[in-house]
């Protein structure tokens, strides 16, 4: 099966009643991994990649990958997808690569870092929807920000979705899907605490979903933060903080009202730096990079 585009995955998801994992990838491993457990489980899966990712992997490689990806899982559905795109040209760059879909994220300005006006991010959006679509390519927005700051992407302060302007911003730009904030930020640490409704926004999405019930809403900052993850990588010499993330419960309840795309990438770089850890620790005269990256993509 060719690449397909992310509009049909989420639209099959919504009819079906359940989420699609969308997971953030910058190598062969972690795009092997990926493409081993959907097949495993027998789900279609969105891959994505950052701006980061596509100047790690100098966008050629990544693309050669999915290739490869889509050759040997055939039976698996998969949509590659650019994270994050910080302007209408990075989204368009991505859609003449061969991207099936892009996000446009105009809640922040092309900085990745000051937060945008209402008519900026509309303005954007409508520009990369016109060039996608013709395209025949799915397109992301986003309406409020998320907290926490990554590799600087991110304003670090949350402002969660206004759901009239959600309607408003739906309808003008005529987006595919809709990335809400409601409490979420980027990487381990999200809350001092496991989070209960004054922080984490549940029923900010239960709004929304009311108001838009055919729009296909997005959870970014959705790693659950496992806690046996965050203890592997300590006990093999990490230095992180107690960490708290989503409940998998309220991505449960996420995708009860509306939520279709789920993104992760904090959960899978845990989970690979904990299993090289691990090795390094325990086998220290091991220096062949398979012994440690056959772990890490396990
Ligand atoms: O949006 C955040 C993702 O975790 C991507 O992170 O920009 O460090 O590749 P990155
Ligand atoms: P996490 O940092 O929670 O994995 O979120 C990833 C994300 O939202 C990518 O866009
Ligand atoms: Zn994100």
């Amino acid at each position: 099966m060719a690449l397909v585009s992310m509009r049909q995955l989420l639209d099959e998801a919504a009819k079906g009643g359940y989420g699609v994992g969308a997971f953030n990838v910058n190598n062969m491993e972690q795009i092997q991994a990926i493409m081993e457990a959907a097949r495993e489980t027998r789900s279609p899966v969105i891959i994505q990649a950052s701006r980061g990712a596509r100047s790690y992997t100098n966008d050629r490689f990544l693309w050669h990958l999915m290739l490869a990806a889509v050759e040997l899982y055939p039976e698996v559905p998969v949509a590659l997808h650019l994270d994050h795109g910080n302007s209408p040209a990075t989204c368009i760059s991505a859609i003449d690569l061969g991207f099936t879909s892009v996000m446009m994220d105009g809640s922040l300005e092309e900085d990745g870092k000051t937060p945008a006006s209402f008519e900026y991010n509309l303005a954007v959006t409508k520009e990369v929807v016109a060039y996608a679509h013709a395209r025949g390519v799915t397109v992301e927005g986003e309406l409020g920000t998320l907290g926490g700051i990554e590799d600087g992407h991110g304003s670090g302060e949350v402002h969660l979705t206004d759901p009239g302007q959600a309607v408003e911003f739906v309808a003008e730009t005529g987006i595919d899907a809709l990335a809400v904030a409601i409490g979420t930020s980027h990487g381990a640490y999200k809350f001092a605490s496991e989070p209960t409704g004054d922080v984490l926004k549940m029923d900010l999405i239960e709004e929304i979903h009311r108001r838009l019930p055919e729009t296909h809403l997005v959870m970014h900052g959705s790693s659950s933060v496992p806690r046996e993850l965050v203890d592997e990588v300590n006990r093999y010499g990490g230095a992180l903080k107690p960490a708290w993330g989503v409940p998998v419960k309220e991505i449960q309840l996420g995708i009860r009202h509306g939520v279709r795309k789920i993104n992760v990438d904090t959960d899978s770089r845990l989970a690979i730096t904990g299993a090289i850890r691990k090795v390094f620790i325990e086998s220290p005269e091991k220096f062949d990079p398979r012994d440690y990256l056959k772990p890490a993509r396990a």
